[in-house]
């Protein structure tokens, strides 16, 4: 049943990227039809993002009171009708009023799928949902791609096909039931059993589905009492928005979606000749997106959000960078430097600029305000995107292709200082850990960095004494200390297993390691567990005889001879 409200997640992606795509290699045939002014453009071409912040605006309160899954059969006959009265269109501003409509369905399925799954997935596998989403949008915007090439001047089907996966996401929906957190909210408690029965695949009377639905009603009662607007503008949640919306609008202000609406319209003033090499480089700008979204999704728990944020910012700044002397040159050899930048940028922007604000999104609040901070963050990336894509060929008449990019690239390097001032490190820490340190006031930044502020939480799986003590060899051999309490590995790790902060961090550990051996094992593996465990080694290495040695304390007075 999982599989399936994946699929849900997926195609609200698949939705949300394939009408961001589809318009790209439209407006080459569109401007074959009809005369289109750069405002006109911009119009058009924001009208998705534009709409679809309304329509995420307007999904959470209605999705409270209508349920997910009726707003999700709305969003999903609205996608079928705008899409096809899109294809149907007899002008430029009619297309823009289908695809105002078209942006409203996207915003609130973008909305309402999110929080769909995540009250539907058990909390295990939620963060790899997010990912998945991710994942979907940049298929979508791949599909429109091959499609826009494959149908060539066909711009009506190319809209009407944006149908299908509406279609088959109404289908989907009718199939599923509501969220088991809404029915039991309204009160709806054997209807709440028997949808978590099916997502659990047992039956509706197991103790555990009563427990679990019992905790859902007890949670929800809580929530409603505190989910206040008010609530959002507490210094506790303060610093998780600067986190949410400060990477949505350096993910957007990076310029990913002038590069994603308008591709090919790039690649002809790069000096791309002929429409058809303009669509191919464009399906390339696609599948680098969509590999390396899988790249990202491969280091994002591994290396963490810091340093893939760090990575991110850098590889887009260079690639943007490349860009803009590329345009500003001119010059056909070093048309050549912009592609090597174009696909720079994709590469950098979809293993870390793209995924890591919705996975940091669904990390950074408060449960008791999780939903309407997010609806909050998720507008502001909408609100954000629209500004970018409606400014671009504005933007382009005025300073040139060089001049907006250099812009963008400047908003990059930004991205490194504000990742180094204000994104704290999520990764390996439960969402109550953070949630915990949030509220202690101290820095966000600093989560995770000092091991009072980490919670005794984890849902890593428990080790073996042996296993602890194979682990701490692993970590002594990167401590500074090494050479004093490599022998002293047996008893350390002896000590480790017994403190329950050491053993949490090591079960992280361990679980991060997967088949790597101990000994074999490099700082990068540490993650948000490396404070800890140095602390403690640090504590160790102040207590050991090596240490106490060397300042005339050992052997103990009264011992010696
Ligand atoms: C962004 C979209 C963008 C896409 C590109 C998403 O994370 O929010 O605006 O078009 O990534 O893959």
């Amino acid at each position: 049943m999982i599989y399936f409200v994946a699929i849900i997640a997926g195609l609200a992606g698949i939705l949300f990227g394939y009408d961001e795509g589809v318009i790209a290699g439209a407006l080459l045939s569109l401007h074959q039809e009809f005369t289109i002014s750069a405002f006109a453009e911009g119009v058009m071409t924001s009208a998705v993002p534009l709409g679809a912040l309304f329509g995420a605006l307007a999904a959470g309160p209605l999705a409270e009171r209508h349920g997910r899954r009726t707003l999700l059969l709305a969003a999903a006959t609205l996608f079928v009708a705008g899409a096809i009265l899109a294809g149907l269109a007899t002008g430029v501003w009619m297309l823009a009023a289908c695809r105002l409509l078209l942006g409203f369905a996207v915003g609130v399925a973008g909305m309402v799928a999110p929080l769909y799954i995540s009250e539907s997935a058990p909390a295990r596998s939620r963060g790899m949902l997010v990912s998945v989403y991710q994942l979907a949008i940049t298929l979508g915007i791949l599909g429109a791609y091959v499609m826009n090439y494959a149908l060539e001047d066909a711009w009506r089907t190319m809209f009407m096909l944006g149908a299908v996966p509406g279609i088959v996401l109404f289908a989907g929906m009718l199939v599923l039931r509501d969220t088991p957190r809404w029915l039991a909210g309204k009160g709806r408690t054997d209807e709440a059993r028997q949808a978590l029965a099916s997502l659990r695949g047992t039956s509706p009377d197991a103790p555990d589905i009563h427990a679990e639905v019992r905790a859902i009603q007890e949670a929800s009662g809580q929530e409603t009492q505190s989910a206040r607007w008010s609530e959002l503008l507490s210094p506790v949640v303060r610093p998780a928005f600067v986190v949410g919306i400060g990477l949505f609008f350096l993910q957007q202000l990076s310029g990913i979606n002038a590069v994603i609406y308008y591709a090919p319209t790039v690649f002809r003033e790069a000096g791309f000749d002929s429409s058809a090499t303009q669509l191919l480089a464009t399906m390339g700008v696609g599948a680098v997106n969509v590999l390396m979204t899988l790249v990202g999704m491969a280091l994002i728990d591994r290396i963490g959000r810091r340093r893939l944020l760090f990575l991110g910012f850098a590889g887009t700044a260079l690639g943007l960078g490349l860009i803009a002397v590329g345009a500003a040159t001119g010059s056909a050899s070093l048309d050549i430097l912009a592609i090597v930048g174009l696909a720079l940028y994709i590469g950098a922007f979809a293993a870390s600029l793209g995924p890591l604000p919705w996975v940091m999104m669904s990390e950074v609040f408060p449960l008791r305000v999780r939903g309407l901070a997010m609806g909050v963050t998720s507008v502001s990336n909408w609100g954000f995107n629209f500004l970018v894509v409606f400014s671009f060929p504005l933007l382009v008449q005025g300073l040139g292709l060089a001049g907006v990019f250099g812009i963008y690239t400047v908003v990059c390097l930004a991205g490194l200082v504000f990742t180094l001032r204000y994104v704290p490190e999520t990764s390996g820490l439960s969402l109550e850990a953070i949630e915990h340190h949030l509220r202690s006031g101290l820095p966000f930044r600093t989560l995770g960095e000092s091991p009072a502020s980490i919670v005794l939480v984890t849902d890593a799986p428990d080790i073996s004494p042996e296993r602890a003590t194979a682990l701490i060899a692993g970590v002594i051999r990167l401590s500074p200390h090494r050479q004093n309490l490599e022998a002293l590995a047996a008893d350390i790790g002896r000590v480790a297993y017994a403190n329950v902060q050491v053993r949490c961090a090591l079960r992280e550990l361990n679980r991060r390691l997967g088949g790597t051996p101990p000994l074999a094992m490099g700082r990068q593996h540490l993650g948000a567990q490396a404070p800890t465990l140095h602390t403690f080694l640090e504590h160790i290495h102040f207590a050991s005889p090596g240490f106490l040695q060397s300042v005339g304390e050992w052997p103990p007075r009264g011992t010696r001879g």
